[in-house]
């Protein structure tokens, strides 16, 4: 794995020169070593009702039952608190991401494997947070239902306000989904269950040797 230290924040725009980097004590690698496996982001990414955060847990359940160091990162969790002030203008949720991008290198840095669950709608944003991240420690998974099923089973009852315009900028109705054209892991979830979606993620990590510090 490589030892890249969690790098300088370059999406601050207004940092002051004044803030001096500090050091850390421990390195990533001796983190990995008693973690016993590599830390990495797995960024979900959706349309809302795709199943994004029910499969993201199942993922984090099989990895905390394999003794993994992990956490999930949940969209609707996330603005309860720390986005709280964010809503779903374009603007608001390029600035969503961008945060959840800096929270999900802190965690990574801290050697640990983090699931985010967030629709993440612009390619341009999750290429961002790709690009904070040392290769291979970010994972796109592109949780594939069509915008039809999210609709039918509306779990939220978001999708029937949406179309009668009582939520407007609605994801999929009036507002852009840019799909993945390259994702590393491509879960059609129409034809699986939860379980069978689930073991898709955790097998790429096992065929790419995440799962082991080696
Ligand atoms: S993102 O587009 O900025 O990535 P995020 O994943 O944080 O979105 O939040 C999406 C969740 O917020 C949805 O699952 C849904 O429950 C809720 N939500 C409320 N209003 C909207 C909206 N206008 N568009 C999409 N999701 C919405």
């Amino acid at each position: 794995m490589s030892d890249v230290p969690y790098r300088e924040v370059t999406t601050s725009c207004n940092k002051s020169s004044d803030v001096v980097w500090h050091q850390a004590s421990v390195s990533r690698i001796e983190r990995c070593k008693n973690n016993g496996h590599k830390p990495v982001v797995l960024w979900f990414t959706g349309l809302s009702g795709s199943g994004k955060s029910t499969i993201a847990n199942a993922v984090d359940k099989m990895l905390h039952d394999l003794n993994c160091h992990t956490y999930v990162l949940d969209g609707d969790n996330v603005r309860h608190g720390l986005n709280g002030d964010l809503n779903f203008t374009d603007t608001d949720r390029v600035e969503n991401i961008r945060r959840v991008g800096e929270v999900a290198k802190l965690f990574v840095d801290a050697g640990l494997i983090v699931s985010t669950a967030f629709i993440s709608p612009f390619i341009a944003d999750r290429e961002m947070v790709r690009g904070q991240l040392a290769e291979k420690e970010f994972i796109e998974v592109f949780i594939d239902t069509p915008l039809a099923i999210c609709e039918q089973r509306d779990p939220k009852g978001l999708y029937k306000k949406a179309r009668a315009g009582e939520i407007k900028h609605f994801t999929g109705i009036d507002s852009a989904y840019e799909a993945p054209t390259q994702a590393e892991i491509h879960v059609e979830t129409a034809e699986k269950c939860v379980e069978e979606c689930a073991l898709q993620v955790i097998s790429y990590l096992t065929q790419h040797s995440y799962l082991t510090s080696k």
